[in-house]
């Protein structure tokens, strides 16, 4: 058994890359393959459309200016879920035009954004009304729930009764009254219903989607969110985007028929582009065991930190040790938190369980790298916990250079705005 054997699928990172990163970095650093990001956003840029097609970024996944800067370069436009990543994206040279803001939380800057061509999407009638009074007359957009969801854990699942995201799909005439009141039009709808894998989920919300789309004359563009499943472990689903991109097409060819309106298509996936593109380069700190009957346990200097998704979610990252001439062991990976959470292999779906994994028997000292972990590693770390600095991030750039991104963070950093 070698090291790539233990993850089933080749690590990001050589050995000896994963060596020079420590060495000149530190662990714990993430890496992020530029040749990896660049090929999976022309896949995605490929998607057959027929009336029109706009890719967005959903930054949230990772919005690192070195990643945002790839995307820019290849054309892509961005989908934000916040003021703040309204900010970054700009400040990453996005043209304002290119930038939607789907956001949970209210804008507090919704004239400003309008004023400098943002394009707003309402996730609930209190935003449609806000836009109406802030900017009345314009073009937005509104996010529908179209009444289901789909996720791979319920965490990821963001359409449905039981998700606050988008209005609800019973509300059009609501919709459409206060868009009346305030002379919006609405342009585009949109729905984003979670990133399961089941392509027959994905059918039926693209046909609710598109039941709604009926109901608003004046849309022109339709947008289906994000959502498309990546498996990170060999064994998991991947969506398959070719069946998503035929059924698609399929679909707004037929409404075109029967309603006469050829709608442009946009999606906004983030794990699709930028899952598979990233690494965390560890250090295995500690090894225990619980004795007979028990566990082994490998203390990585990486966890909860910088990959909270196990903890949160359940979810699978493949983990390498890298070495040589070991005898394979069950091991469970846990980072260096004081939190009995901060595990890095609990069982499929389910945190509060140990999932061991059969890997080259780890030692102190061995490099080890958690794959999968370009979404919503970076973007969702639980910063400073038990006073960890931030971890940095490097390119890896396709001629093997590595690329500093973003510094550790320091200790001044961490404390800067205590007063
Ligand atoms: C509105 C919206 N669009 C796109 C995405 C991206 O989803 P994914 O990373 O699963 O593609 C999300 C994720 O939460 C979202 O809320």
């Amino acid at each position: 058994m070698t090291s790539s054997q233990a993850g089933g699928r080749a690590p990001l990172l050589s050995a000896e890359k994963a060596a020079e990163v420590r060495e000149r970095f530190g662990t714990p650093c993430y890496v992020y393959d530029r040749a990896t990001l660049e090929a999976t956003a022309r896949r995605a840029l490929a998607f057959p459309a027929p009336y029109g097609f706009t890719l967005r970024y959903a930054m949230k996944a990772n919005p690192s200016r070195g990643i945002l800067a790839v995307f820019r370069a290849l054309g892509l436009h961005v989908d934000a879920s916040s003021d703040w990543e309204v900010e970054r994206a700009l400040r990453a040279g996005f043209a304002p035009e290119q930038i939607l803001l789907t956001s949970q939380m209210p804008s507090r800057r919704v004239a400003e954004h309008v004023g400098r061509g943002i394009f707003l999407n309402a996730c609930s009638l209190h935003q449609l009304e806000a836009f109406g009074r802030a900017t009345p007359g314009r073009a937005v957009a509104v996010r529908m729930n179209p009444g289901l969801g789909s996720g791979s854990t319920k965490r990821t699942n963001t359409g449905g009764p039981s998700a606050s995201f988008g209005i609800w799909h019973d509300y059009a005439a609501e919709v459409k009254k206060v868009a009346a009141r305030y002379g919006l039009t609405i342009g585009t709808l949109h729905t984003h219903i979670g990133s399961g894998t089941d392509p027959e989920v994905w059918k039926r919300a693209m046909r609710m989607t598109l039941d709604l789309v009926a109901q608003f004359p004046d849309v022109a563009a339709v947008n289906l969110g994000g959502g498309f499943k990546v498996g990170r472990m060999p064994e998991e689903p991947s969506v398959d985007m070719d069946e998503v991109a035929a059924h698609v097409r399929g679909e707004l060819e037929a409404f075109s028929q029967r309603d006469g309106r050829a709608l442009r298509l946009e999606i906004e996936p983030g794990t699709y582009l930028v899952a598979q593109a990233g690494a965390v380069v560890a250090t295995c700190v500690d090894v225990v065991d619980t004795g007979r009957g028990g566990y082994l346990f490998a203390k990585l200097d990486t966890g909860m930190t910088e990959v909270t998704r196990p903890s949160l979610y359940g979810a699978q990252h493949p983990i390498d040790v890298l070495a040589t001439g070991r005898e394979p062991a069950e091991v469970v990976f846990v980072g260096p938190c004081c939190e009995s959470g901060d595990i890095l292999t609990p069982a499929p779906g389910d945190p509060e369980a140990l999932g061991p994994r059969w890997v080259l028997r780890p030692r102190v000292g061995d490099l080890v790298i958690v794959g999968g972990a370009g979404a919503y590693c970076a973007a969702m770390s639980t910063i400073n916990y038990n006073s960890y600095p931030q971890a940095p991030e490097v390119m890896l750039e396709p001629d093997g250079a590595l690329r500093l991104l973003r510094k550790r963070q320091s200790l001044e950093q961490m404390l800067a705005n205590e007063v």
